[in-house]
């Protein structure tokens, strides 16, 4: 079963409670949030403070994706905003392994993910560690960019790597996933759609999300 991950990001930050209860009771199994420092990506968008008080609206799942230089300083204060997931940069951290261990030691999930050209060969000598890969199709930053269908070739290789290997790391793509493609990207291996523009540019993001997770 496809999970699927609206982004806030593209949620009307005026009316931030009344899109998370959408999310909240929806078919939508987790909440993907999106935090930017204007370092790491040339955007800046929420911290902690906003995390907790989605924390406050839903018991689902918060997937917190970190678009930031020098995570570590910052993992203890997002799992105290009640993040279960944490994702972190590859092309962020010197110390991948490291930064790992601290998450795990926080009792989050370990996420890493990677820019649309760092190869996911890249993550040999780490998967055995994490429990999610986040796959880049866009270069992040910003919501509402195109999918970058080389994509789908990289889920294809990182799909397999994680079957050889004997391991159930998740497969999360991130950026330009609309009703039309997430049959292709599904088909391809993915476990986690992340959607935002698609869920909050739609008339009925309730609707577009139960298509999302039937698609394919
Ligand atoms: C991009 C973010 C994405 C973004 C996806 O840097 O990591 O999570 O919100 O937005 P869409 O689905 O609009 O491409
Ligand atoms: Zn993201």
């Amino acid at each position: 079963m496809t999970i699927i991950a609206p982004s806030l990001l593209s949620a009307n930050f005026l009316h931030l409670e009344k899109d998370c209860k959408m999310i909240h009771s929806s078919e939508a199994e987790w909440f993907h949030l999106d935090i930017m420092d204007g370092r790491f990506v040339p955007n800046i968008s929420y911290g902690p403070m906003i995390v907790d008080f989605i924390r406050k609206t839903t018991t689902k799942c918060l997937d917190v994706h970190l678009m930031i230089e020098e995570p570590e300083k910052y993992a203890e204060a997002f799992k105290k905003a009640g993040a279960d997931n944490l994702t972190v940069h590859i092309e962020a951290c010197t110390h991948l392994h490291r930064n790992i261990q601290q998450i795990k030691s926080l009792d989050m999930k370990a996420g890493v993910a990677l820019n649309p050209h760092t190869p996911v060969e890249s993550l040999k000598d780490i998967l055995h560690e994490i429990d999610l890969v986040c796959l880049m199709s866009v270069n992040p930053g910003f919501g509402g960019q195109s999918f970058i269908p080389h994509t789908l070739q990289k889920i294809k290789t990182l799909r397999k790597m994680i079957t050889d290997a004997g391991l159930s790391v998740l497969i999360e793509i991130d950026g330009g996933v609309t009703t039309a493609n997430a049959a292709s990207i599904k088909e391809a291996g993915a476990d986690v759609l992340v959607a935002g523009n698609t869920v909050f540019g739609s008339a009925n993001p309730t609707e577009t999300i139960k298509q999302l997770m039937i698609a394919g």
